[in-house]
Formats: structure tokens, C-alpha cells, sequence
């Protein structure tokens, strides 16, 4: 396998939220195939900063598929072709070399598009805050290795936690409904 790819990106560019937008194509070149897909858009981005050119903007935090926040459509799926991965955890080997990638904020009325790849996903952020929250004293780290816990206890914890309030859920929804969101939300708080 090809150590590194040439790729020809296809980018929803859009300036703010009332501007139209559209698609701009990049070429992303000697792309390492261990990048992962964040830091291939670095790459792209150091090259457009370069050129004096304005740079393609898009969330992220983590990038340890924690914090939801690195919200892309790429080939039209909400966080791209893997499976239960974010997109800062997917990685370019999963492409090829040669592949034109189609690259696009989440898609959902609820999300307004506030610059190019990023969106404003407050509403989210509203339905979690109504919801409450819990302060309940867990323990530290230390604890959390010390106390052994059943599999399928562990298991279950884990599954109700699973939401990270990314909002793919919504983009992924032909009607962009919120209570996928929010029964996600509500099993993670109980
Ligand atoms: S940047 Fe935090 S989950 Fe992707």
C-alpha cells in the first residue's frame, strides 16, 4: 500500500451563516496514510495559509473521538465511511489513493452553518441543559481502576454512555429529528 495518497477534496466553503455557499475543489497531496482525517485537513490548511489563501474552517477539540465536536459529512455520511467512528478518529488509510473526497458541514435545519465546515449546534446544547445535569461524587481515576465492576455492569454503564452529543444522530435523520438526540440524552442522564 501506498505510503502516501494524492486526493482531490471537494469543500463546502460559505463565509457565515446568511452567505450562500458552495463547492470548492483542493488538491490534497503526499497525504501520509496514518493522518488522520483532521490532520489531513491541517495539511491542506498549512498549504492554503502558504498561498496567503483562507484557510478551510472546521470544529474539532479532542480529536480522541470524546468531545463531539468534529462534526463533517464526508462522502455524504455524517463522520464519513467507518463505522461508530468520529471524524477525528477515522484515518486516511481508509481512502485511496487517486479518491475524490466529497467534504460537508452535518447537514440539519437545526444546525445552522456558521463558517464553512462548522456549525452552530446550540439547540443541542439547549436540550441538554433543560435536561439538567447530575453532581454526584464518583471518585477519582485512581478509583475508577481500583473498583472492579461486573462486565455486563460495566458493559450496561457503558452503553448509556455512549452519547457523546456529537448530533450525528440529526444529521443523520432524513427529518433531522431531535428526539433521536434526545432519547440518546435521556438514557445517558438517567
Ligand atoms: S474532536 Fe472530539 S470527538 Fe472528534
Amino acid at each position: 500500500m501506498a505510503k502516501t495518497l494524492n486526493l482531490t477534496l471537494k469543500v463546502w466553503r460559505q463565509e457565515n451563516r446568511e452567505a450562500k455557499g458552495r463547492i470548492e475543489t483542493y488538491a490534497a497531496k503526499d497525504i501520509p496514510v496514518d493522518a488522520s482525517f483532521l490532520e489531513m485537513l491541517d495539511i491542506v490548511n498549512e498549504g492554503l495559509v502558504k498561498e496567503g489563501k483562507d484557510p478551510i474552517h472546521f470544529d474539532h477539540d479532542c480529536r480522541e473521538g470524546i468531545c463531539g465536536m468534529c462534526s463533517l459529512t464526508i462522502n455524504g455520511i455524517p463522520h464519513g465511511p467507518e463505522r461508530q467512528v468520529t471524524t477525528c478518529q477515522l484515518h486516511m488509510r481508509k481512502f485511496k489513493d487517486g479518491d475524490t473526497i466529497w467534504i460537508e458541514p452535518f447537514r440539519a435545519k437545526a444546525f445552522p452553518i456558521l463558517r464553512d465546515l462548522m456549525v452552530d449546534r446550540s439547540a443541542l446544547d439547549r436540550i441538554i441543559a433543560s435536561g439538567g445535569y447530575i453532581d454526584v461524587r464518583t471518585g477519582s481515576a485512581p478509583n475508577a481502576n481500583n473498583i472492579a465492576v461486573e462486565k455486563v455492569k460495566a458493559e450496561a454503564a457503558f452503553d448509556a454512555a455512549a452519547c457523546i452529543g456529537c448530533g450525528a444522530c440529526v444529521a443523520s435523520c432524513k427529518n433531522a429529528s431531535a428526539m433521536l438526540f434526545t432519547s440518546a440524552k435521556i438514557a445517558h442522564l438517567n
